[in-house]
């Protein structure tokens, strides 16, 4: 078998040694040919002497070209201390050419190429350095988890991905059915209630490496296609599954990374993480927290202010130390930012010694006493302020507090910020659909069976691991009483008829036994991105879909014959 290229060292001097890889580069240097031949471990050198046998042959050599060689070991004059094998060079003897390479539509060693064609060429993309470390990392992950899962009896289970359609909280990739007419299957968002049915089995502890498809709007951290790390456990507290978690997570960080995370990871609930973060899932690589000014401007002359007060609503602000760096200019492009996220305006403040912004003119002595000690102001001190409605306030000010954070390069990269956000609500309201649904999934344990009217402030036992910004799994407990499961689908406003049409299977399951059980599921891209340090999802997939769901490769998706149609009983509209 092959070996790795990168094994070969000083050990090996004087030995002969056969290799085989691409030619990464050449250098000829009218004497002597360097050839850096690269394999899936690195990088070593090879020298051809002119009077060597293949001497000719060498200096056909191209980029990307195929070959195999056979060479003795010899200690570089000087060593390369930027190579793992910069100690050693292979003089060649035999040389073969397994395969000749066109020329490449973009250098791999300096690509400036658009991510489109590089998707298009994924095939050689993914020779590159990068890409194929963050393959590396997902593989050694991969691994942990398994190996972690393993020693603590969890078993692996695999589950359909031909399913039925049950409304998860994305749309589905539906799969006509050639055999039952005018039938779909549903291609799983997630194992959700397969996990639970192996719990009714008996399964106790379960995990699954998943693939998961959701048909929706494609963001820098989201894909069509996506992997979990699912787990679902019985007999089991939330207690439970976080600790399970956070075991994961400190193995996966100590053996891909060599970063030992301090256990237990914090938590905070989620009427906390909006109050304070304005996210559910708050990057705590910085701290700026939103601050509650309401009540600092209750002596002031500022009608807006005060009619918005009287009306029930809130202001809120952001400090950052950074007065000097942002001019009006600035702040007009911040506040067509918070536009986006439904605010009015922008307030702000500058603070010196003494206010400049545009509300200064309201901040009397009163006013200005009060936001000196509440936000605890110093020098060079930008106060962000914007008043409203607690819901916009919270979410505009969240997402600008990670823009400026950004702006002004704030943040800590070679950190790790670990959060467990709990309680989160049972209910949320969809602007889409124009009523509530829920926040997690319909199988998620309310904290209170008896609350589920009240579906503004319904709590569920319902988590999220953050890190550094990102949701990286989310779980629950699940319901196991039938009766209970009805209500939730009641609230939820499924009729019992719609409710047994659409679960009927778990709805019956739950009658015969079934264990109070919970889990949670990690995105496993998500985890990698935060692992290799990367923002953009399709840097840790091998073959990933552009934001518009396709692979621009194979030009997935396309067009089929119409006698495939025809077989599915599909007509194009
Ligand atoms: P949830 O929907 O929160 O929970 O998903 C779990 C985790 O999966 C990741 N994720 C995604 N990653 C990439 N692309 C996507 N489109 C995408 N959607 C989700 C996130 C998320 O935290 N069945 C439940 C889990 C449970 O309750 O046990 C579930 O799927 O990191």
């Amino acid at each position: 078998m092959k070996i790795n290229n990168t094994s070969i060292n000083k050990n090996n001097v004087g030995e002969v040694v056969s290799l085989y890889g691409w030619v990464n580069k050449k250098r000829d240097l009218g004497g002597l040919i360097f050839i850096d031949l690269r394999d899936r471990s690195g990088i070593v050198q090879l020298v051809v002497d002119p009077e060597s046998d293949v001497y000719e042959l060498a200096s056909t050599l191209k980029n990307e070209y195929v070959i195999e060689v056979s060479g003795k070991v010899v200690l570089r004059k000087e060593a390369n201390k930027n190579l793992q094998t910069g100690d050693i060079e292979i003089e060649v003897q035999g040389l073969t050419i397994l395969n000749k390479s066109d020329e490449l539509p973009f250098d791999l060693n300096n690509t400036t190429a658009l991510e489109e064609t590089r998707l298009k060429y994924r095939y050689l993309d993914l020779r590159r350095n990068e890409l194929k470390h963050n393959l590396i990392i997902r593989h050694k992950t991969v691994q942990s988890v398994r190996n972690y899962l393993n020693s603590l009896d969890f078993m692996e289970i695999e589950t359909p991905i031909l399913c039925k359609s049950t409304p998860e909280g994305a749309r589905d990739y539906l799969v006509p059915s050639r055999v039952n007419k005018g039938s779909f299957y549903a291609l799983p968002q997630s194992p959700q209630l397969f996990k639970q049915l192996l719990m009714m089995s008996g399964m106790e502890k379960y995990y699954q490496i998943a693939k998961c498809f959701r048909d929706e709007d494609l963001r820098a951290d989201r894909q069509p296609e996506f992997t979990q790390i699912d787990m679902e456990m019985s007999f089991a507290t939330e207690d439970d599954i976080i600790k399970v978690t956070e075991g994961l997570l400190y193995n996966v960080f100590k053996e891909v990374k060599g970063i030992e995370i301090k256990l237990p990871i914090s938590r905070m609930t989620y009427d906390d993480a909006i109050n304070l973060y304005g996210s559910d899932k708050p990057d705590l690589r910085f701290n700026n927290q939103i601050c509650d000014i309401t009540n600092c401007f209750d002596n002031c002359d500022f009608t807006l202010f005060n009619s918005i007060i009287n009306e029930g609503g809130i202001i809120n602000c952001l400090v950052f130390n950074c007065a000097d760096k942002y001019s009006r200019k600035d702040i007009d492009k911040l506040t067509e930012y918070v536009k986006n996220y439904g605010a009015k305006a922008l307030a702000f403040l500058k603070y010196n010694g003494e206010f400049s912004g545009s509300i200064a003119k309201f901040v009397n002595e009163s006013v200005a006493k009060n936001l000196i000690e509440t936000l605890n102001l110093k020098e060079n001190d930008l106060v962000l302020i914007i008043a409203g409605n607690k819901r916009m306030v919270k979410n505009a000010l969240g997402s600008l507090r990670c823009k400026v954070a950004k702006d002004m390069d704030i943040i800590d990269k070679s950190k790790y910020a670990f959060t467990w956000v709990t309680d989160f609500p049972m209910f949320e309201y969809s602007e889409e659909e124009k009523r509530y649904v829920s926040c997690h999934h319909p199988f998620t344990k309310p904290k209170d069976v008896n609350t589920l009217n009240d579906k503004e402030n319904a709590k569920a036992y319902a988590y999220d691991i953050v890190i550094n910004g990102y949701e990286a799994g989310g779980g629950s407990l699940r319901i196991y009483d039938p009766y209970e499961q009805e209500k939730v689908l009641n609230a939820l406003g499924f009729s019992n008829e719609a409710a047994e049409k659409q679960f009927g299977f778990l709805l019956n399951a739950l009658k015969y036994g079934c264990p109070p059980h919970g889990g949670l599921a990690l995105g496993l891209e998500r985890l990698i991105m935060i692992l290799c340090g990367t923002e953009n999802i399709r840097d840790v997939i091998a073959f990933p879909k552009t934001t518009s769901g396709s692979c621009l490769m194979t030009d997935a998706p396309s067009e089929v014959s119409q006698k495939q149609l025809d077989e599915l009983h599909i007509k194009l509209g």
